[in-house]
């Protein structure tokens, strides 16, 4: 019966329902099994616990609220060849998310547009490709901190992060991004720093970028 009730369930609400057929700890260990691959290192503790369906709390690089939702991943320096799978929007407590120097791969999941909670969102140092959908960031309305630094992301950058008040650090450098530097960067009064040296970049440096200047240091070499 609870499993029907769990099915039914996720069809009337896709990917809302935390229910008892899909915890915060099953949403883990989909994680874990993917981003393994065949081939992964750095997660053998992330394993379940028949005896306790907190076990996930207690996982290296997990931090859990009162209610055992998890509000803080943490996985750096692992190898995991994999990519990041869909569920990941399934952990909608999030607030801190860093998932660097890691070797994913493949796309960003849309999914992670459900992560309206995250302040910070890492994911450095690995090797994920396509275009970097600026529309997840769209209603992570806290969020101050977006590091994609040194991936395969290609195509335009991302113009969505304009519409972020809290936004404070952005690091979109050492990718394949090309296009020009939108006008509207300088339109985020909370920005204090915005990395996209090392990218496939054309054209000029918006003047009304480089007013700004004095906050976003890595450019200010290249404004005259
Ligand atoms: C597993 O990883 C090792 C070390 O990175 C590598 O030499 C090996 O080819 C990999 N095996 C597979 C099946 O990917
Ligand atoms: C998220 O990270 C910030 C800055 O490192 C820290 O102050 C805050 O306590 C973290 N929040 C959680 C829920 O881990
Ligand atoms: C994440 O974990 C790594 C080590 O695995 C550590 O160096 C880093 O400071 C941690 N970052 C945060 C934001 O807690
Ligand atoms: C990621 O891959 C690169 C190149 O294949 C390798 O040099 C590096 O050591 C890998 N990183 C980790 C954390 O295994
Ligand atoms: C990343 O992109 C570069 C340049 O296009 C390419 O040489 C490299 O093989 C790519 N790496 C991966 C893991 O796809």
């Amino acid at each position: 019966m609870k499993r029907f009730l769990c099915f039914l369930l996720l069809i009337l609400v896709p990917l809302f329902t935390p229910c008892i057929g899909y915890s915060d700890l099953e949403v883990l260990l989909k994680l874990k099994t993917s981003m393994y691959g065949r081939n992964g290192t750095g997660l053998e503790d992330w394993v379940a616990s028949p005896a306790s369906p907190t076990a996930h709390c207690y996982f290296s690089g997990v931090k859990c609220d009162e209610e055992s939702r998890v509000v803080s991943l943490n996985v750096s320096f692992r190898y995991l060849p994999g990519p990041i799978p869909p569920e990941i929007g399934l952990l909608n407590k999030l607030v801190n998310l860093t998932l660097s120097s890691n070797n994913l791969t493949g796309e960003i999941p849309v999914e992670m547009a459900m992560l309206t909670s995250l302040r910070i969102l890492k994911v450095s140092n690995n090797v994920f490709d396509r275009s970097f959908p600026g529309k997840i960031t769209l209603g992570m309305a806290q969020l101050e901190v977006l590091d994609v630094y040194n991936n395969n992301f290609s195509g335009s950058l991302p113009t969505e992060i304009v519409s972020l008040k809290n936004l404070k650090h952005v690091h979109l450098g050492g990718n394949f991004f090309s296009g020009t530097i939108p006008e509207e960067y300088s339109e985020i009064l909370s920005l204090e720093y915005l990395g996209l040296n090392g990218n496939a970049l054309s054209g000029k440096i918006p003047s009304s970028l480089c007013l700004l200047k004095s906050k976003l240091l890595p450019l200010s070499s290249s404004c005259v």
